[in-house]
């Protein structure tokens, strides 16, 4: 019988067979995949796992720091890349979303590349590849190892020449969550929201700026928080904040006042190809609308995105 305890038994000793003496290069994401992936890797050989983890600017606030004291928890052996000014440069005046996730990729494989440099030992690159992401890039590339476009990692570059290790590729992810609370993996790190890897570029629509990416991480913030004192966030699928492109008037005190509009999207969804809007309560919109303008300086403004997929999509870009 498949129980998460003997699938992780099974899997490090496995591991510790297919991998022998050799060494693991990875990229963490900080989602559920990635940690679950990397702690049984880690289980099985140890420090010879080399993680990555790429701080882009794109993160939710303070995400950075928090993913690695977890990572350090769970005893990995991660280096943290802080890349952002690298991201905001190549990002600087782009607004298409498609050219935003191409240079986000790239600059992504690139700063992967240039660490895995200096991993020279590595011969094997882990991934968190899960079984609907085998199926998925298999009808849309071919039965090949190539992630889809979509996925957080980004490409495997194939010049760089290692052999896959990807201890999840058979489960779904209520059976990698699971094996992550059998592993001891913290539960807000197991049942969080789905994330693009194009982060909250494509959450800001328009340029990108570190200012706009302040003002969305601090939205965000607010509106996450609010979920969670309201026990909604592990009863929609995604939620998120878009940064509109686009000011409006109000008044504050006697003041008129000239601020950004945020969105707010929250969905419910089975595997995110459809998906429809969710309904939160008027009191929680009320509650979420009020501390996101009185605590977040620059934005006068909250709606509501009530549009299910199709024909929207759950990012606005
Ligand atoms: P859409 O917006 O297509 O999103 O309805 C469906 C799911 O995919 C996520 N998403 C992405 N994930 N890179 C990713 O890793 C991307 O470029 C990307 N675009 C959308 C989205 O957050 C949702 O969960």
């Amino acid at each position: 019988d498949w129980t998460p305890a003997s699938f992780a038994q099974e899997t490090i000793e496995r591991l510790k067979a297919e991998i022998g003496d050799a060494h693991v290069i990875m990229a963490l994401s900080g989602g559920v995949d990635s940690t679950v992936a990397a702690t049984l890797i880690s289980k099985a050989i140890g420090d010879r796992l080399h993680g990555i983890f790429v701080d882009n600017g794109l993160l939710r606030k303070d995400e950075f720091q928090q993913v690695l004291d977890i990572y350090a928890q769970l005893g990995l052996n991660v280096k943290g890349v802080d890349a952002k000014d690298k991201f905001y440069s190549g990002l600087k005046d782009l607004t298409d979303p498609e050219a935003k996730r191409k240079v986000i990729g790239k600059t992504f494989i690139d700063i992967f590349q240039e660490e895995a440099q200096h991993i020279k030992e590595a011969s094997f690159l882990g991934q968190g590849t899960i079984y609907p992401d085998v199926i998925e890039s298999t009808s849309v590339n071919g039965p090949s190892v190539t992630i889809k476009s979509h996925h957080n990692v980004g490409g495997l570059p194939k010049e760089m020449n290692l052999k896959l290790v990807e201890p999840l590729r058979y489960l779904f992810k209520d059976e990698v969550r699971r094996v992550g609370v059998e592993l001891g993996i913290p539960h807000d790190l197991l049942f969080r929201h789905p994330f693009p890897g194009p982060g909250l570029a494509i959450r800001i629509l328009g340029d990108i700026t570190p200012e706009k990416v302040a003002l969305l991480q601090d939205a965000d913030y607010y509106y996450t928080k609010a979920l969670k004192d309201f026990d909604l966030y592990e009863k929609v699928w995604q939620a998120g904040t878009i940064l509109l492109p686009i000011k409006s008037v109000g008044v504050m005190g006697d003041e008129r006042t000239y601020e950004s509009t945020v969105a707010l999207r929250a969905v419910t969804s089975v595997d995110g190809m459809t998906a429809d809007w969710a309904h939160l309560p008027y009191e929680f919109l009320s509650h979420v609308s009020n501390e996101i303008i009185n605590n977040v300086k620059g934005i006068n403004r909250v709606v509501y995105d009530i549009s299910s997929k199709p024909p929207a999509t759950i990012e606005w870009e």
